[in-house]
């Protein structure tokens, strides 16, 4: 049969008076006024273990959300039997029972579940209404609706056969379980590193970010009421080591899909080689890492665009984005109305609290972030080849405000050039106009990541030169664009070099990944 043809979920405004705007308010007040407390989500059951972690918001560190519990080793292994008992059934039911499922998480996300996971995300991640509607509830709806269109063109996909010889390709989910590790920045790709493999028939044992448990919590809900059945896709928290180790010592482990840190993901898939002969097959290593991304402007290129681009692209959710601009190159002559553009944006952006709808700025998302940006701001303070030209300044007393940050540099290696800092500050190089193609170089020399980038010109040959010198420099390139917002089923999502596996979120390309063809010919 045919599935509904996957469609965007329409944006909603939050603008004052409108009903989503009152029902979000309400549902963040609510949230704020209770506490909840996550259990391990096993085999269909909740565990409660006792030792607790406690979950607040950000931008409001002494108040209390919750707790989340973490598991012990003995959890860990219950989880992978509870999921390998699972796949006995739900590897081989017909696929219109998982497409039912998703397509139905889909629908309570955008209907009743809406106002929920846009609160528990601007409270438990300090994310301000219109992001947390475009990535929270809206993305998650998307990638699950092109991922169930996705499923079945693959399946659709079949060799020739000829009237003596039936040739017949079989998308058997892979042998054993997945496991899925998600970031705390964007509650829909927490939803959809589990679900995207359980679709294709897989078990999955969910690890989702300390930092994002309170709207972990609402997402699995929607699973359950979906009626993902038991044992298909667990939840566990606590140590990360021993939770990952125990996983990779498992024979059936069968699969990775994570989003996270570069150095982390280096680390586990060291650790799976080192276990390589353990396993009943090789397993899928799927990963988006980190970013350092760019944007470019040639001499040509509209100053007021490329401001409104580094405004927008280094600052939406405090610059804690992998897709976010966070070194620029911008040319001599367009320097002072690029700058003064940026400086008028930043003064136009409120900080404070997501329940304060005016607030562009939040808080970033623990002391360990503050703490590390707030090193690298004072050092270039202090720095002689850099300067502040907008923000610098910091505040964690309530919440870990950091003011958006302009650096500029003289060097175009200087430390905040090339480092990836994951929170609200950019680095502006200013480069002499008639270096365009060295500047294009430069940029690719300096790319040990390569997941977005923009280049900005009115110039189609300078354009294109970006385009064919950039040409590994980022999995998602962007002409006279911000690097930032790619939307599911337009923009597939991911990088290469130090940025990931590059196997685009949200397309046929991820799902081929957790699919184990058979081939059967038939001979009459
Ligand atoms: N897909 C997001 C973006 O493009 C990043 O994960 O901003």
């Amino acid at each position: 049969y045919e599935v509904p043809v996957a469609k965007n979920e329409p944006i909603l405004s939050y603008a004052p008076g409108t009903p989503e705007r009152e029902e979000v308010l309400k549902a963040y007040k609510e949230m704020y006024n209770s506490t909840v407390d996550v259990p391990l989500y096993i085999n269909g059951k909740n565990i409660e273990t006792g030792n607790t972690a406690v979950m607040s918001p950000p931008h409001d560190h002494k108040h209390k959300l919750g707790v989340y519990h973490k598991a012990e080793k003995k959890h860990i292994e219950e989880a992978i039997e509870g999921a390998l008992e699972a796949r006995k059934k739900w590897a081989t039911m017909p696929w219109p029972n998982r497409a039912a499922i998703f397509l139905r998480a889909a629908e309570l996300i955008a209907g009743p579940y809406r106002a929920k996971i846009n609160a528990a995300t601007m409270l438990g991640q300090s994310k301000n209404i219109f992001q947390a509607e475009i990535d929270s509830a809206c993305e998650l709806i998307d990638f699950l609706r092109f991922n169930v269109q996705s499923m079945i063109e693959i399946y659709k996909e079949q060799p020739e056969s000829t009237a003596s010889a039936w040739n017949r390709l079989e998308y058997r989910p892979l042998e054993g379980f997945v496991y899925a590790i998600t970031p705390f920045n964007f509650t829909a790709i927490a939803g959809n590193l589990p679900s995207s493999a359980a679709l294709m028939g897989n078990v999955a044992i969910w690890k989702p970010s300390a930092a994002q448990m309170y709207s972990a919590k609402v997402v699995l809900d929607v699973f359950k009421e979906a009626g993902v059945p038991d044992g298909v896709i667990n939840m566990v928290m606590g140590d990360p080591n021993m939770i990952t180790e125990t996983i990779l010592d498992s024979p059936d482990f069968a699969g990775l899909h994570f989003t996270g840190s570069t150095t982390v993901f280096k680390d586990i898939w060291k650790k799976i080689g080192n276990n390589i002969d353990k396993y009943k097959t090789y397993p899928r290593i799927v990963g988006e890492t980190g970013g350092k991304d760019f944007i470019i402007a040639h001499k040509t290129s509209n100053p007021k665009l490329v401001a409104t681009a580094i405004s927008r692209g280094a600052f939406e959710y405090q610059g804690q984005k992998c897709s976010a601009a966070s070194r620029c190159y911008i040319p001599k002559s367009l320097w002072g109305d690029v700058k003064k553009y940026v400086q008028e944006d930043l003064e136009s952006f409120k900080m404070g609290t997501p329940e304060n709808m005016d607030n562009f700025i939040n808080a970033v998302i623990h002391e360990k972030s503050f703490d590390k940006l707030a090193g690298y701001i004072d050092r270039a303070k202090e720095d002689d080849n850099a300067e502040i030209i907008a923000g610098g300044g910091y505040d964690k007393s309530e919440g870990y405000f950091i003011e958006p940050t302009v650096i500029k540099t003289e060097d175009p290696k200087y430390t905040t050039m090339c480092t990836e800092l994951f929170g609200p500050v950019v680095t502006i190089y200013v480069y002499e106009d008639d270096k365009w193609e060295e500047t294009l170089h430069l940029v690719d020399e300096t790319s040990e990541y390569a997941l977005t980038g923009a280049v900005f010109s009115e110039d189609r040959y300078a354009l294109q030169q970006g385009v064919d010198i950039l040409e590994n420099a980022a999995g998602n390139f962007y002409l006279n664009d911000k690097p930032t917002g790619a939307v599911v089923g337009q923009q597939p999502f991911g990088g290469a070099r130090a940025s990931g596996t590059n196997d685009k979120a949200g397309s046929k390309l991820n799902l081929y990944r957790w699919v184990s063809p058979r081939m059967v010919k038939e001979t009459f």
